[in-house]
C-alpha cells in the first residue's frame, strides 16, 4: 500500500502529503485554483489538463527570492518545452521576470508570438539542421547555445562576429533520484553538449569562425530534489575546467532540471543549498548565472484529469481503466515517473476511506500504457474522475496522437 496519507485526519479533511493552498479537498470534492475539479471536468469533457496560474507565479517568486538571498547575478529562462499552452506562455509574459529558453524554430516563433523580445530569448538546440540555424541567422537578437561543433562551424558561416553559448557536457549526470532515463550525461557517452576532450577545438573553431564565446551552458537531467545536490556540486565544479579555458566569458547557464516531490517521501527541493553552490562555484568568480527551469515552473502547477470508464478485477488486480493513456501524459511509460493520483470526488468524505489496491490502465493498445501500478486509491467506480498530479510539465507539451486518440482540453486557472 502506497504512503499516501502523512499522518491521520482532521475534521474529515485528509492530510495528504500534495496538500497545499489552491489544492485540497474540500469536504469530498477536490479543489483546484479555487474551482471544483469535478465540476470542470464534467463541463469541459475529458481528458483536461488544468494549469494553475498563481502556483507558476508563486514557483518563479519563491526561485526569485531565493536567488535574491545572495549576491548573485543572475537571469531567469523558462523551459518552453516543458508546457507551451499559450495563454500559460501569456501569463509568464505578463507576469514577468523571465525569459524563455527554446529548442527548436516552432517554439521560436511562439515564444516571439507571445511577445517574448529577442533579448529575452536562448535557444539550445540538438542535432540542429541548417533550416533551423537560417531561422535563427533572421533573429540576430537570440541567444544560441551550441552543442556541437558542427553547429559552430554552421552557425559562424552565417552570423559572423555572434556571441554565444557553447554547451558543455562535464560527463556527470543528475535526475530524479536514482532514474537513469532523466539524465543528459554521466557515464554513458551522450548527444548532449562539448566533452572536455574536443573543447580546446570548439574554442578554436569558434575563434576561426569568427563567433566570440560568452557564455557557458550545461544541462544534465531533470527532476533533481537534496539527495541529488552533492553531483550539482561535482558538476559546477567539473564547469571550472571549461570556464578556466575562455576567455571573456561572462554567464554560465546551469540549465533546468529542478525536481519537485512527486511522492511522500519526497521533500522539496533546498533553494537556499542549491543557491549556496551556485555562488561558492559561479558567484565568487564575478559570473553571472542563467538559469533555464520548466518543471520547478510548472509541474506542480497542473494537474491531468481523466474518467474513469473500467474497475474490474484481472486475476488478482484490480484495473482502473481511463480515457487517456501514455499520449496524454508519458511519464509513467516513458520515463518510469511515478504520477500521483487522487479522486476527484471521495465516496464518503475521507481520502483514506476503503478502496484498495489498483492499477490504473490508459486507453492505448501497449502494453506500456499504464498510468500507475499497484496504488492505493479510495473507493473509486466507473463514471468517477481522477486527477492526476504534477502534471503540469512535460505532459500536454509531449503529448501524440497514437491511435487518433491525442484529443484534450487545457484550461488556465
Ligand atoms: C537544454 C535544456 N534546458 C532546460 C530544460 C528544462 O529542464 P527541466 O524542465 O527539468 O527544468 C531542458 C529539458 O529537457 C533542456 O533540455
Amino acid at each position: 500500500m502506497s504512503p499516501r496519507l502523512k499522518s491521520g485526519e482532521r475534521g474529515g479533511q485528509a492530510q495528504v502529503w500534495w496538500r497545499r493552498d489552491g489544492l485540497q479537498y474540500d469536504g469530498d470534492r477536490l479543489i483546484f485554483g479555487g474551482d471544483e475539479v469535478e465540476r470542470l471536468a464534467f463541463s469541459a469533457g475529458t481528458p483536461l489538463y488544468l494549469y494553475h496560474s498563481d502556483r507558476i507565479g508563486d514557483n518563479i517568486r519563491r526561485l526569485g527570492a531565493a536567488l535574491d538571498g545572495h549576491p548573485l547575478d543572475y537571469r531567469l529562462f523558462y523551459a518552453m518545452k516543458s508546457n507551451r499552452f499559450m495563454p500559460l506562455l501569456s501569463y509568464l509574459k505578463a507576469f514577468g521576470g523571465c525569459g524563455v529558453d527554446v529548442c527548436s524554430p516552432g517554439e521560436l516563433m511562439l515564444a516571439r508570438q507571445t511577445g517574448f523580445r529577442e533579448s529575452e530569448i536562448s535557444f539550445t538546440g540538438t542535432a540542429v539542421s541548417d533550416s533551423d540555424l537560417d531561422c535563427l541567422q533572421r533573429h540576430p537578437g537570440v541567444w544560441v547555445n551550441c552543442d556541437s561543433l558542427s553547429s559552430i562551424r554552421r552557425l559562424g558561416s552565417r552570423c559572423p562576429g555572434r556571441e554565444i553559448g557553447l554547451r558543455i557536457n562535464p560527463g556527470l549526470g543528475i535526475g530524479y533520484a536514482t532514474n537513469e532515463l532523466l539524465r543528459y550525461s554521466g557515464s554513458k557517452t551522450t548527444k548532449f553538449g562539448i566533452y572536455r576532450q574536443q573543447f580546446e577545438s570548439a574554442l578554436e573553431l569558434a575563434a576561426s569562425s569568427d563567433l566570440v564565446v560568452k557564455g557557458l551552458h550545461f544541462h544534465t537531467g531533470c527532476g533533481y530534489l537534496d539527495p541529488q545536490l552533492p553531483v550539482f556540486d561535482e558538476i559546477l565544479a567539473a564547469c571550472s575546467w571549461f570556464a578556466d579555458r575562455v576567455s571573456g566569458l561572462e554567464h554560465v547557464n546551469v540549465g533546468g532540471g529542478l525536481g519537485v516531490p512527486l511522492t511522500a517521501e519526497d521533500a522539496p527541493l533546498d533553494l537556499e543549498r542549491w543557491c549556496e553552490l551556485l555562488a561558492e562555484h559561479l558567484g565568487q568568480r564575478g559570473l553571472q548565472i542563467w538559469i533555464e527551469p520548466g518543471e520547478y515552473i510548472v509541474k506542480d502547477a497542473g494537474l491531468l484529469v481523466l474518467q474513469v470508464n473500467t474497475v474490474e478485477e484481472k486475476e488478482s488486480t484490480t484495473f482502473v481503466g481511463v480515457d487517456g493513456g501514455f499520449n496524454v501524459n508519458m511519464a509513467p511509460a516513458f520515463y518510469r515517473l511515478p504520477l500521483e493520483v487522487v479522486p476527484c470526488r471521495l465516496h464518503g468524505a475521507r481520502a483514506s476511506a476503503a478502496g484498495g489496491e489498483v492499477t490504473i490502465a490508459g486507453n492505448i493498445n501497449e502494453a506500456l500504457d499504464i498510468l500507475a501500478e499497484n496504488v492505493h486509491l479510495p473507493t473509486v467506480k466507473e463514471g468517477d474522475f481522477l486527477a492526476f498530479l504534477n502534471a503540469g510539465g512535460y505532459g500536454a507539451s509531449m503529448s501524440s496522437d497514437h491511435c487518433v486518440r491525442g484529443y484534450f482540453l487545457e484550461y488556465l486557472l
